[in-house]
């Protein structure tokens, strides 16, 4: 009922003209996957040449950020028309932002409602910090997380999103969740917090996606849960052989 998603997070790689090898390696293998919503976030340098290169291949292009403000005196900022202009997605509330740039739920409420103005579908980061794990408060935080990011959505933006769940001690440290701990943190605290805004029908059509160390190997144990439809992919989207792999393991 949920149509799988995947999608590469490239995080500050690729200069433009390795991005124009690395999608050029990976466009006729992501053609011939049918079944899953395929999305590459290369990059701002490189979003306008590679929308160029995906014109028409059916794989989406999303940002890794935006600013919520439409134009005016923010040096450095991208508003949310000019990643449109390329995109049809964005990454919000990533965990890298939110350790290491100020990013808040507060902050990413703004730049959510933004992009869903301009029509992007945006995906949003959630997740626990080890300490936070260690501490056996996941369900405070990513409860947290989805009502104070969400706040003020109406049922109808509710549908566009995508949610990541992406646990912070998992991303990058090649030791991800287990599939059956992600599955049970999406269905129990995820899913119920989304409940409890938009409604049970709405939430079940939500799609959540799990991120964090997901590789060739282990993706296709993530892609069997429930409630997992699809992930949010770093270290792997750079590899075109397991990246594709991936998004083959989506496919319904
Ligand atoms: P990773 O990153 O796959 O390299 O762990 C995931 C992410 O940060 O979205």
């Amino acid at each position: 009922m949920r149509t799988p998603i995947v999608a590469g997070n490239w995080k500050m790689n690729k200069t433009v003209e390795q991005a124009r090898v690395l999608v050029a390696e990976l466009v006729p293998g992501l053609q011939a996957i049918s079944g899953v919503e395929k999305v590459l976030c290369p990059p701002f340098t490189a979003v306008m040449p590679i929308s160029a290169m995906l014109t028409g291949t059916g794989i989406g292009l999303g940002a890794q950020n935006l600013h919520w403000e439409s134009s005016g005196a923010f040096t450095g900022e991208v508003s949310p028309a000019m990643v449109k202009e390329f995109c049809q997605y964005v990454i919000l509330g990533h965990s890298e932002r939110r350790a290491y740039f100020g990013e808040t739920d507060e902050t990413v409420n703004r730049r959510l409602k933004a992009a869903l103005a301009v029509g992007l579908t945006p995906i949003v980061c959630v997740g626990e910090t080890l300490a936070e794990y260690e501490a056996g408060v996941t369900a405070d935080v990513v409860i947290r997380q989805i009502v104070a990011g969400l706040k003020d959505l109406t049922e109808e933006q509710g549908r566009v999103i995508v949610i990541a769940y992406e646990p912070v001690w998992a991303i990058g440290t090649g030791r991800a969740s287990t599939a059956p701990a992600a599955n049970q943190v999406i269905a129990d605290m995820i899913r119920l917090a989304l409940a409890g805004i938009f409604g049970k029908e709405t939430a079940q059509l939500i799609r959540v996606q799990y991120g964090g160390s997901v590789t060739a190997a282990n993706a296709v144990e993530f892609f069997s849960q429930p409630d997992i439809d699809g992930a949010l992919v770093g270290g792997a989207s750079l590899k075109p052989a397991d990246f594709l792999q991936i998004v083959q393991a989506a496919a319904r």
